[in-house]
């Protein structure tokens, strides 16, 4: 099949006019960085501009019964390629991550009406993808997957802001969480499912490529570690009467960073959280809560990281005459993608002209549960020195026009 160029600079300029819509006041709950999550009035407005936007151009817009959009141009189980994202935001986010791939998704949307290409779309948009709602990653498409349970989203998983329920948070903002198991019905008939978003690092634009094709997510494990001590005052407690939970976050802070260097395998180990109560200058702390996000390629090495550091606090606390409790947020695996869409990405990328790389994506995608049950893939557009969860995050809409052109053509030859 013959390769479509498509007009790059009109699709670049409608990019950034999305882009630019989307970062406005009515779509953010913060004045500098982009915050925006589930059941808020900036996120049901970022919904409603897509579905306006769809609606548009003749596809059919719903949400499943937590909240994830989805619009076709063919009927609700036929055949059909999709793509799309995520359009919540990091609590301290820019305008790109997830929300590109949203809007790139509606481009190819927009070019296959204007075009008359017939391709048979479905577009999606995942519910809470960063946890900025609700503190768990991937939770729209995990709903998708039945990779969570009835019961956690009663009683475990609770709004950040309220400590409510995701199930009555969900109830209160029109939806219908006791009819999640139909959530998974919105993959019925894909035929495959393409992901473009930013790569949220910084090796495409180092090596001067333009177009990153990714073969594989990494997998990882999310928990917390709470260390439990005594609150005595500061001043008059002697050092040798102390049972400081501070002392032992620090310890861990440091192993977990040695024992994810020594591991190697790409394996990474952050502690992004840090909770000290009651957090005062002059109490030593009764207790210390602190995150784990430990990540790779290669399960057994990111999972032996999580077990070791988990083993390595549990002797620190010990040690010094205190205790740990490590409870698991929730883990999900490496994902390979799919080798015949990936090499469909490679020829249509490589036949724009623009230079391409395939690598692993290091960060988590919603494209890992879809790949439960659809064959699927991903697109890195460059972003500016890699920045990301951040406001600075930046990225050139010329450069997701030409993912978008290779998107389209792989779409095209894979119908
Ligand atoms: C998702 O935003 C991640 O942190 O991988
Ligand atoms: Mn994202
Ligand atoms: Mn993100």
């Amino acid at each position: 099949m013959e390769h479509l160029r498509i007009d790059r600079e009109k699709t670049a300029a409608r990019i950034a006019q999305d882009i630019e819509t989307l970062s406005g006041p009515a779509h953010t709950r913060d004045a500098v960085a982009i915050r925006r999550y589930a059941y808020t009035p900036e996120y049901a407005a970022t919904i409603a501009y897509f579905t306006r936007e769809l609606e548009a151009i003749g596809f059919t817009v719903e949400q499943d019964p937590v909240g994830t959009l989805v619009a076709r141009n063919v009927p609700k189980g036929a055949p059909a390629f999709g793509i799309g994202s995520h359009s919540d935001s990091n609590r301290n986010g820019g305008k790109w991550d997830g929300t590109l791939g949203v809007v790139m998704a509606l481009e190819i949307c927009r070019l296959n009406q204007e075009l008359g290409l017939g391709l048979p779309l479905v577009l999606i948009s995942f519910l809470e993808e960063e946890g900025s709602g609700f503190g768990q990653m991937l939770l729209g498409s995990r709903i998708v997957a039945g990779r969570t349970t009835e019961q956690a989203m009663k009683e475990t998983i609770r709004e950040l802001d309220s400590g409510r329920s995701f199930w009555e948070t969900a109830q209160a903002a029109g939806y219908q969480p006791e009819r999640w198991r139909e959530s998974k019905e919105i993959l019925d008939g894909l035929i495959g499912w393409i992901e473009p978003h930013i790569e949220q690092a910084r090796v495409l634009q180092d090596t001067e490529n333009r177009i990153g094709i990714v073969n594989a997510i990494a997998g990882y494990v999310h928990a917390d570690i709470h260390v439990h001590g005594r609150d005595d005052h500061a001043g008059a407690t002697p050092m040798n009467f102390r049972l400081d939970p501070t002392t032992v976050l620090a310890e861990c802070i440091l192993e977990l960073e040695r024992l994810a260097i020594e591991e190697g395998h790409a394996t990474v180990g952050t502690v992004g959280e840090i909770e000290v109560h009651p957090s005062l200058i002059n109490a030593i702390a009764r207790s210390v809560r602190f995150s784990l996000d430990i990540r790779g390629p290669r399960d057994a090495s990111y999972i032996g990281v999580f077990e070791r550091i988990s083993a390595f606090a549990h002797a620190a606390a010990a040690k010094r005459g205190m205790t740990v409790e490590v409870v698991e947020r929730q883990r999900n695996p490496a994902t390979p993608m799919d080798a015949r869409i990936v090499a469909a990405l490679e020829a249509a990328a490589a036949a724009t002209g623009a230079p391409v790389l395939t690598m692993h994506s290091g960060a988590a995608h919603d494209t890992m549960c879809v790949a439960d049950t659809v064959p699927t893939a991903m697109v890195f557009v460059p972003c500016k020195d890699g920045l990301s969860h951040t406001p600075l995050e930046d990225a050139k809409p010329e450069d997701a026009a030409l993912s978008v052109e290779a998107i389209l053509n792989a779409i095209r030859a894979l119908v």
